[in-house]
């Protein structure tokens, strides 16, 4: 059984994802950024993104906010949306990883089962998260789009960080923290970020 459906079979093609990874020369994969808005997610993944092409690396970023405009714009920021668009994004960073992507997607996802989830249904070997551990104080110090500033003043109920939850990570593969990338609190510029995640991987 499928989903709703118990009409539903399951194909198998014979080209397979090694064989993909095979003609790609790579090996496709899921990094997840995680982390509150105004972390640094979608800036260090374009930047991962641009490095990776530069060493022949095929990348492709799927960022919240975009996806947000086109597949997952039916949905909002309540428990069950954030959900579904984790879920949904999960989904199609599979189909991404098994055609041989390096699948890079950024999402503050603050919901701890719902990125174990898309770890188990990726599959462990091939999911990468990578935990953008930025204090709250320092992503609304820098609050690029002003969002912070109206979620304090009560224009916008629900902010992660605010008054909705952020569930750290317990075991990301990857962390980049201010202390230990900007050294003295400020954020380390981007192109180091992506630097560092490419000598982890
Ligand atoms: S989630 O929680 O994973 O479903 O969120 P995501 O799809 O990554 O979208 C986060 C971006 O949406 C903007 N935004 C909000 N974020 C958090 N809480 C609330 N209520 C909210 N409303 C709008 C915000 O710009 C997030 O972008 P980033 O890039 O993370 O700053």
């Amino acid at each position: 059984k499928v989903g709703d459906s118990t009409n539903i079979k399951w194909h198998e093609g014979s080209v397979d994802a090694s064989t993909r990874e095979k003609a790609l020369n790579q090996k496709g994969c899921v990094l997840w950024f995680t982390g509150l808005s105004g972390s640094g997610k979608s800036t260090v993944a374009y930047t991962l993104e641009h490095a990776l092409f530069q060493r022949g690396k095929i990348a492709q970023v799927l960022d919240g906010d975009n996806i947000r405009h086109g597949l997952n714009s039916n949905l909002g920021f309540s428990a069950a949306d954030r959900e579904e668009n984790i879920r949904r994004i999960g989904e199609v960073g599979k189909l991404f990883a098994d055609s041989g992507m390096i699948t890079l997607i950024s999402f503050i996802s603050p919901y701890r089962a719902d990125r174990q989830k898309v770890r188990e249904r990726v599959g462990d070997g091939k999911f990468v998260e990578v935990y953008m551990k930025i204090p709250l104080a320092v992503c609304e110090e820098r609050d690029p789009k002003g969002l912070y500033k109206a979620a304090r003043a009560g224009k916008i109920k629900g902010f992660t960080g605010i008054d909705d939850p952020y569930e750290e990570p317990l075991n990301a593969e990857i962390v980049m923290e201010v202390a230990k990338e900007g050294g003295d609190g400020t954020l380390a510029p981007p192109e180091k970020m992506a630097a560092a995640i490419i000598d982890v991987l």
